[in-house]
């Protein structure tokens, strides 16, 4: 196969990208993004801010906006994110205890409603865990309404939209020995034992310099793995974009049976989050770059 997309399919899998509403006028962008992957995720769109900017007065106008490019071009969509201690509108940040909790909860059954049906994958709670070695749940004003809101989150998210697959999400949870990724699996595993509702766990994936890809990755997929709970690569980017990472990191998946599939965080270095990174498949220009070859080869001999 030539294009990512159809490459993954071969083996069941998605091959997904970010996209930005605000992009979807460049033809270039649009043409690649199409072309290429048959999973959507929205970069900005359907997060907190976008979707509530005032307390129970939804604005699903730029969500809609990447979801129906990607439905009119036969393409899936991730949800992301519903619950996140980051781009939280100012009215939710000013917010604690039983009044958040219960804003929260308005937001998941608000969103998901409008949504329901729609999403394969919802990014229900993102980075709840806190860098280094403590192993801690992040300080963050949901936090604070008590340790239960992840699952009460979960719980909430699976009564408004029973079809979605239900995903915690985060980053730095790659390499098996770090201690967020323990921590992050111990939740994982009381989840499953205690049956709160909880179907996939997205490792984000953003590689750089201080957070390296690093081989025991595929260790991590298949650990969760084993727990019931599907696995997938929701943000891959990789600064520099070595070949040999990518691949790395697509054979990772493919190797692990509940890998669903791969997201790349952006189109071109230029679309990306950290564009002085390169840490993408794509040019500026929109060329294939090395590392486009590397992940096509791999997916092809799967
Ligand atoms: O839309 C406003 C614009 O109106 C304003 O003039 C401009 C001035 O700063 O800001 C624009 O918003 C920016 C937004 O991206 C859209 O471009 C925000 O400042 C900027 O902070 C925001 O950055 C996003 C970031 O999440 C914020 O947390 C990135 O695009 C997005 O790629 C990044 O994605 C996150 C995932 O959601 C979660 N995992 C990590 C990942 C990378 O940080």
């Amino acid at each position: 196969e030539n294009t990512l997309g159809a490459a993954a399919a071969q083996s069941g899998r998605y091959f997904g990208t970010a996209i930005a509403s605000g992009r979807l006028g460049d033809s270039t962008y649009s043409a690649i993004a199409n072309r290429e992957f048959d999973s959507v995720t929205a970069e900005n769109e359907m997060k907190i801010d976008a979707t509530e900017p005032r307390r129970g007065q939804f604005d699903f106008t730029a969500g809609d906006r990447v979801h129906h490019w990607a439905v009119q071009n036969g393409k899936q969509v991730r949800g992301h994110t519903l619950a996140w201690h980051s781009q939280q509108p100012g009215w939710m940040q000013s917010l604690s205890g039983s009044t958040l909790r219960q804003a929260m909860v308005g937001h998941i059954n608000g969103v998901m409603a409008h949504d329901k049906g729609k999403i394969a994958q919802w990014d229900v709670v993102n980075e709840a865990f806190q860098d280094g070695s403590s192993g801690a749940r992040r300080d963050s004003n949901l936090q604070r309404t008590g340790n239960d809101w992840i699952e009460v989150a979960f719980r909430t998210a699976r009564a408004a939209d029973p079809a979605a697959k239900l995903c915690y999400n985060d980053y730095n949870v790659e390499n098996w020995t770090w201690a967020k990724t323990q921590a992050m699996y111990a939740m994982v595993k009381d989840f499953k034992q205690r049956g709160v509702p909880i179907d996939c766990v997205g490792f984000q994936s953003h590689f750089n310099n201080d957070s390296p890809y690093h081989s025991n990755f595929r260790t991590t997929l298949r650990s969760f793995a084993a727990l019931g709970v599907d696995v997938a690569v929701t943000e891959l980017d990789i600064q520099g974009a070595s070949p040999t990472a990518y691949a790395d990191v697509t054979k990772d998946c493919l190797a692990v049976a509940r890998c669903l599939g791969i997201t790349v965080w952006g189109v071109r270095d230029t679309d990306s989050w950290r564009p002085e990174h390169s840490p993408l498949l794509f040019n500026a220009n929109g060329s294939k770059k090395p590392a486009y070859t590397a992940v096509l080869d791999a997916l092809n001999s799967a």
